[in-house]
């Protein structure tokens, strides 16, 4: 059986595209059995649309509290019994509910070499901060901010002439084809953590 795969998204959605594109094919081991957002009307929902794949949106403005969104989300996932739960451009962070639920099954992408520049400006910081070498990162999800155990980094130049937006085009190639290749290896072949050290091949 493939690995069920479910991917919150807030935006774009090319990681997703690249997800949903790579399960196309049965070798792959993985498929996306459903999508959630936490906004409407945005193109990764579309994507997910298209391709025929269950959608959800959980609004932290339709809930009292952030804790109570947390459970919504936890529950709106849990119906879709996910092996591995692929935060790809999920612009919130999850919280106590939902990480004890799926532990060491959420995986978030990254567009910066962590533990460098965490947060939602990784590069325009890398950037500003004047690097020559950035890239994206692939991590199991914890509760701080993008500081997870690593699965995998992939790493880009950064060029003379780069402005925000070039440089993030950059990144997000390198992401999509990272993402693809170490999810679609979690699924089949597991992976084990120890001492924040990640290894393919629990399976
Ligand atoms: C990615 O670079 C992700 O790491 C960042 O936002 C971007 C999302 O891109 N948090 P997309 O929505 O998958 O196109």
């Amino acid at each position: 059986m493939p690995s069920r795969l479910v991917v919150l998204v807030s935006g774009d959605g090319t990681n997703l595209q690249a997800l949903i594109d790579a399960a196309g094919d049965a070798a792959y081991g993985a498929e996306v059995v459903a999508v959630g957002a936490d906004r409407e009307g945005i193109e990764g929902l579309a994507r997910a649309e298209r391709a025929g794949i269950a959608t959800f949106v959980r609004k932290v403005g339709d809930y009292g509290t952030r804790a109570d969104w947390d459970a919504a989300l936890t529950e709106a996932v849990a119906e879709h019994r996910p092996d591995v739960v692929v935060l790809a451009g999920f612009m919130k962070l999850v919280g106590a509910s939902f990480l004890e639920r799926f532990e060491g099954r959420v995986v978030n992408t990254h567009p910066a070499l962590c533990p460098s520049f965490p947060g939602t400006s990784g590069p325009a910081d890398a950037l500003a901060y004047g690097v020559k070498v950035t890239g994206a990162t692939l991590f199991v999800v914890d509760a701080g901010v993008d500081t997870g155990a690593i699965i995998a980094q992939t790493t880009v130049p950064v060029e003379d002439a780069d402005d925000v937006e070039s440089l993030h085009a950059r990144i997000k190639t390198a992401e999509r084809a990272m993402l693809v290749e170490s999810v679609g290896r979690m699924a089949r072949e597991g992976i084990s953590v120890e001492n924040r050290r990640v290894r393919f091949g629990a399976r």
